[in-house]
């Protein structure tokens, strides 16, 4: 039942997120509500983790050109994510952003940004990498870390 519960709120946001994916086409962050602001961002970074799964799945069976096409896929939901974090969405509807965000916004822009490059690195790496794991906790899972621990509540 849980499990259940858990896979229809991951639907959810989903079809949440494609909703407001058209709105970002249509018009400008700044039409959206916070509300719509804060719950994009948490539908695009649980997107992104299911993503990144898939991506180390199909790296470890050595289907390459699967894995990259997710690669390119997270890359770009980065350059979206960073958008998605301007200031009257600080402290609102249950956001675990800390206002460490907004304090060091450069800095934690910077990691955003590293992170959305370091995907495309990774396409360039994985195929010739003697250690798979290895590289994708490089160039793709310690990049989670290192911003969670800084700008999100533990949880
Ligand atoms: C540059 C910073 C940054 C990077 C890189 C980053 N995250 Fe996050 N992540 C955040 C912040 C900030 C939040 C809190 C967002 C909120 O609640 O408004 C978050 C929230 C989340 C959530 C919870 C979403 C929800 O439903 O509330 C998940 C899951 C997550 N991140 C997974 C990941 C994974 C997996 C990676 C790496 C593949 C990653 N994140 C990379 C900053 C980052």
């Amino acid at each position: 039942m849980h499990i259940l519960f858990n896979h229809i709120k991951k639907y959810i946001k989903i079809i949440l997120f494609s909703i407001l994916s058209i709105f970002f086409v249509s018009s400008s962050n700044a039409e959206l509500t916070v509300e719509e602001i804060v719950k994009s961002r948490q539908a695009l970074f649980s997107k992104n983790y299911s993503t990144a799964k898939r991506v180390q799945a199909f790296s470890s069976k050595g289907d390459f050109e699967k894995a990259k096409k997710l690669m390119i896929e997270m890359s770009e939901n980065y350059k979206v994510l960073i958008e998605l974090f301007p200031e009257s969405t600080e402290d609102e509807f249950d956001t675990e952003a800390l206002p460490t965000v907004w304090e060091e916004k450069d800095a934690f822009n910077a990691l955003m940004t590293k992170a959305s490059e370091d995907m495309i690195k990774l396409t360039t790496v994985i195929e010739d990498a003697d250690d798979i794991r290895g590289t994708l906790k490089q160039f793709m899972w310690s990049n989670c870390k290192a911003c969670h621990s800084r700008y999100r509540e533990e949880h």
